[in-house]
């Protein structure tokens, strides 16, 4: 395994005592703060900075707009850190700070990083569900929250031109798995050392969408929380404070299984509470969807979009079965 998890994002941001608020409301820890930028660390032990977008924007990157402008992927030693460095070092500057950390552009011209990642496992103890004469909680109640408090970051999306090219990259230079498809909205792709469905969703940027304008961008962060619970008693805190309310609701993705809740963010995009995603490895085996189909099971404010029902299509992808397995076609 090399890369196991998202180390550090990096936000560009108009007003950034307003963001940094934001974030605060929405869970997240704050360590430090300035005039200049604010540190927020999670439990899994990974950070989310946020700047005036002045000082967060890297010089040369393609990227446009307010949001993620630098992914820091964790590496599980400077074994594996220096073995991607090669690999990536062949036709592109890489930038080397004092302690390693190595710095470079992605094929789309997104900033991003590598870093030795001492990732801390985050232990979740969700509340039995019962079900039916099943019972798995017999005179106990769930757990009463007051505030959502997000410990991981599980994935990035960025609205990308060409999602084909974006996940080659991190395919053929950084190990990324692929984990599904939805061909004409985008592809889901897994760091080698992660087990969460996806790290990246490159999401097509040409798509008749709000937000959506051809050009590349930040689209969204996917904070980790225990399970629903806490997913809505922090969608109900950051609507009490009077942060605007999600426009979907919750709903659960078809594509990773994925309970989400997707609020508007004004570090740029928005910010995701994500809970009870399929967890996989290499023995999965990715699948092509119909878009429509794949994004929702179900959804509590359906979009125009989604009225219709869409059609049941989902195939594996042709030459991604194992060879010895029988294919899924006959
Ligand atoms: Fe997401």
């Amino acid at each position: 395994m090399a890369i196991n998890g998202i180390e550090t994002i990096i936000y560009g941001v108009e007003d950034l005592e307003l963001c940094t608020r934001y974030f605060v409301d929405f869970g997240l820890n704050l360590t430090a703060s300035t005039n200049r930028e604010s540190h927020f660390e999670l439990a899994e032990g990974s950070n989310v900075i946020v700047r005036p977008l002045e000082d967060a924007r890297v010089e040369g990157q393609k990227l446009v707009g307010y949001g993620v402008q630098q992914v820091v992927y964790g590496l599980t030693s400077s074994r594996h850190l220096e073995k991607l460095v090669e690999n990536v070092s062949t036709d592109r500057t890489v930038r080397r700070d004092a302690d390693g950390s190595a710095f470079f552009f992605d094929d789309d011209g997104i900033a991003i990083g590598l870093r030795v990642f001492n990732r801390q496992p985050v232990i979740g103890a969700p509340d039995p569900v019962n079900s039916f004469d099943t019972l798995k909680r017999i005179n106990v109640h769930r757990k009463w929250r007051t505030r959502a408090k997000p410990k991981t970051i599980q994935h990035v999306v960025f609205m990308s031109p060409s999602p084909e090219r974006g996940f080659a990259f991190y395919r053929d230079r950084l190990g990324f798995r692929l984990s599904d498809i939805q061909p004409e909205f985008g592809i889901f792709a897994r760091a080698d050392g992660c087990t969460s469905h996806h790290t990246m969703y490159w999401f097509r940027a040409d798509l008749p969408f709000p937000g959506l304008d051809g050009q590349l961008r930040f689209n969204h962060a996917n904070f980790g929380v225990e399970d629903i619970d806490e997913m809505m008693v922090g969608a109900n805190y950051m609507q009490r404070q009077g942060w605007p309310k999600s426009n979907w609701g919750v709903g659960r993705h078809r594509i990773s299984s994925s309970l989400f809740l997707y609020l508007p963010c004004p570090a740029g995009g928005e910010a995701e509470y994500g809970t009870d995603s399929d967890a996989i490895d290499d023995n999965w085996i990715p699948r092509s969807w119909n878009a429509r189909f794949g994004t929702a099971t179900w959804i509590s404010n359906i979009p125009e979009f989604l009225i219709n029902e869409a059609p049941w299509e989902m195939e594996f992808i042709e030459g991604s079965v194992p060879v010895g397995t029988p294919h899924p076609k006959g």
